[in-house]
């Protein structure tokens, strides 16, 4: 059996192309990089999202870039326009719990509706140079909205499926509901990956021994908080020197694509927000509350040996 794969999550507004590549370069280990969702908006996919997934941006990671559509019409116009830039992966996201794409019949508002599902599946169906995948939930009202599915999505092209065992209602309350992820596992013919709460290596295992026939896991705030989860042999220690390694290529890039010392330290929050244990709990406070990048600056060298 191949080895599982392991892939970093996709969150917005925290795993955008600067986190990607820092991520990359000074810890690596990951083998698909999924993109925050782009949506189609005002006739277009936003400038932020498009410098998101500009493949120049992202040149050399294995990364998946993910859209969300409310139909097959939106799938159509985000699909020609990533396959346009030379992307020929292509995530859909079924999952997205917030309350502004559901109303709106996108992420996890999907899942209770076979019809339009089918539709927008049947998309694939016309692009076979693409290789699909979907990251999906258990349902939006029910857990059983996923399962409900397994024919169409058996019968579909796809690369592989990502499954959060969780309904949208939930949010991210609650444990991951390993019954019903046992369920879809048993029906399900395409290579599944599972998400959902992996904070350590034992998680994985304990993961994958539950269920051996996973093509793999997907990670998000588990590494977020320690993005060197997947290296065994660190020390706490060198663990923090990566992660300092990580912020200071992330600090140049964010100076030298945002205006002003406010917005700088917005973005900045966003990659502490995660990592607070891997650091003393002043600091962390410091970090997360200042609006004197000076401050900001030397509560990052104290955290330097
Ligand atoms: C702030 C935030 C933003 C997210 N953005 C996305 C997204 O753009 N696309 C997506 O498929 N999932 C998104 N997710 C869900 C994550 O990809 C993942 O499924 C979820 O965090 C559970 O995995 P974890 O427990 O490993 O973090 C987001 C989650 C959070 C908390």
């Amino acid at each position: 059996m191949p080895r599982p794969i392991v892939c970093l999550a996709p969150l917005q507004g925290y795993t955008n192309a600067a986190y990607r590549r820092v991520h990359f370069d000074a810890v690596g280990g990951i083998d698909y990089y999924y993109t925050p969702f782009v949506r189609w908006e005002k006739g277009g996919l936003r400038n932020k999202d498009l410098r998101d997934i500009d493949p120049k941006v992202n040149a050399g990671i294995p990364v998946v870039p993910q859209v969300i559509a409310r139909d097959c019409d939106e799938l159509r116009h985000l699909c020609d326009e990533l396959q346009a830039l030379g992307w020929r992966r292509i995530d859909i996201n079924m999952g997205c719990p917030f309350p502004m794409q559901t109303g709106a019949g996108r992420g996890c508002g999907l899942l209770s509706h076979p019809d339009i599902v089918a539709s927008i599946l049947e998309e694939t169906r016309r692009r076979p140079e693409v290789a699909f995948s979907v990251k999906m939930r258990l349902g939006q009202k029910d857990n059983t909205e996923a399962q409900q599915l397994l024919p169409i999505l058996n019968e579909t092209p796809l690369e592989n499926i990502t499954l959060h065992p969780r309904i949208g209602r939930q949010q991210y309350r609650g444990k991951p509901d390993i019954e019903a992820f046992s369920d879809f596992y048993k029906g399900c013919k395409k290579p599944l990956i599972y998400n959902g709460d992996i904070t350590t290596r034992e998680d994985i295992e304990r993961i994958l021994q539950a269920f051996p026939a996973l093509h793999g896991v997907m990670i998000g705030r588990g590494l977020l908080a320690n993005p060197t989860m997947l290296l065994p042999e660190l020390t706490d220690d060198e663990r923090l020197s990566r992660l300092l390694q990580m912020h200071d290529y992330f600090f140049v890039k964010a100076q030298s694509s945002l205006q002003g010392d406010q917005q700088l330290l917005t973005h900045l929050h966003a990659f502490w927000q995660y990592p607070q244990k891997m650091i003393p709990k002043k600091t962390h406070k410091e970090l997360m509350k200042t609006s004197s990048l000076r401050n900001y600056l030397s509560a990052v060298e104290s955290l330097r040996k």
